[in-house]
């Protein structure tokens, strides 16, 4: 089997994200920041220090750490606890419908929504043109899931800062795969997956965001602190992480935390390397139409001219045992920017482990497939 479906969910979790699991299970049950036992706050404590290292890695020091089930859990608590009716934002074509959907939820309780349709290199340029007085929020995505395009995003931060506007960047695709500075680019919020690029195991996100920010809670219940009161407190984190936290899938995060710090500069360059090795690969077929560039970051989408997306995904997962995603990667309207909104397309993507062996299997299926199809 061939794994090119990292966008989705990392494939391989490292020895050490493996074994915290299986050690945690024995060791890590209690629930923390509830009751007053040993083990309650021996657990809390590992959480507490999973928030430290991820404030370290993206360095953000400003920002405080909510745990979420995914990043679109943590993108709605960004989007809906912020804006109100009145508000305007600004956002872009290539955003996963965890942002469009949201934003179309309150479109239709009074806030105005400017999404832009230009490239995603293009956006830090144009974005400003769009400003106007009741802007409150501009939300990109770092790295398109679609088509692995990067957004500049300190440009934009910098065009953030200059008007006062907020910035939230959605990080599912960047975390783990890019370094990310969130002081340096002045990003007020950050959403992330744990179970992608930052490889835990599924069921853990999160939203860092800026201690002066004021979100409402959009999800309610106990907190473990201030229990007399029936009116959600608002302090962070707790306020916003109400009910039981994945504690398992956290301790995972720190362990796939602790893999990146050590091995960050090879992974880059490997994904770095393999990104290109597949794009000037697949460029050579000259039956495919890439909607990536050159310089993309480990996504690379495309089509075989007259085929569907999804019926060459199926027939790179029967006949070859290729994993892929095929449709419109809950991304719909970079689809109608490229065209695809009917085909979908084709997106490879890839992390460290896999390799040129990886890329030129795909490319002797793809040719084999095409040769059936003509
Ligand atoms: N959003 C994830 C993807 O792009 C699931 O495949």
């Amino acid at each position: 089997m061939i794994y090119l479906d990292n966008a989705a969910t990392s494939f391989y979790k490292p020895q050490i994200v493996q074994d915290t699991v299986k050690d945690s299970l024995n060791k890590y049950t209690a629930n923390p920041g509830r009751s007053g036992h040993d083990l309650s706050y021996m657990v809390a404590e590992k959480v507490f220090e999973t928030r430290e290292k991820l404030k370290q890695f993206f360095n953000a020091k400003e920002h405080e750490v909510i745990f979420t089930k995914n990043c679109t859990e943590a993108l709605n608590m960004a989007i809906l606890g912020f804006l109100r009716p009145g508000d305007h934002v600004i956002t872009t074509c290539y955003e996963h419908n965890s942002v469009l959907r949201p934003l179309q939820f309150l479109k239709s309780n009074g806030v105005e929504v400017t999404i832009l349709d230009c490239d995603l290199d293009k956006v830090a340029q144009l974005i400003e043109q769009e400003i106007k007085h009741n802007t409150k929020l501009i939300i990109t995505t770092c790295v398109s899931n679609v088509t692995g395009d990067c957004c500049d995003i300190k440009s934009v931060g910098q065009i953030c800062k200059k008007h006062k506007i907020t910035y939230l960047v959605d990080g599912a695709q960047s975390s783990g795969h890019m370094q990310i500075d969130l002081q340096k680019c002045d990003v007020d919020m950050y959403a992330f997956a744990g179970h992608k690029g930052l490889l835990s195991i599924t069921g853990v996100g999160g939203l860092l965001v800026k201690n002066d920010i004021k979100l409402s809670p959009i999800m309610f219940g106990g907190t473990g602190t201030d229990s007399i009161n029936l009116v959600q407190p608002t302090e962070y984190p707790e306020g916003f992480e109400s009910g039981t936290i994945a504690t398992i899938p956290i301790l995972s995060l720190s362990a796939g935390l602790d893999f990146l710090i050590k091995n960050f500069d090879k992974i880059q360059k490997k994904e770095e390397k393999l990104t290109k090795y597949c794009y000037f690969a697949l460029k050579k077929l000259d039956f495919l139409k890439i909607y990536s560039k050159e310089n993309a970051k480990n996504v690379i989408t495309f089509n075989i001219k007259n085929i569907n997306s999804s019926t060459v995904a199926n027939m790179l997962n029967e006949n070859f045992k290729i994993c892929v995603r095929a449709g419109l990667h809950c991304a719909p309207l970079v689809h109608k920017k490229l065209g695809t909104q009917q085909t979908g397309s084709v997106r490879v993507s890839l992390d460290f482990m896999n390799t040129e062996k990886d890329i030129q299997a795909l490319v002797n299926a793809l040719v084999t497939i095409n040769q059936q199809n003509s």
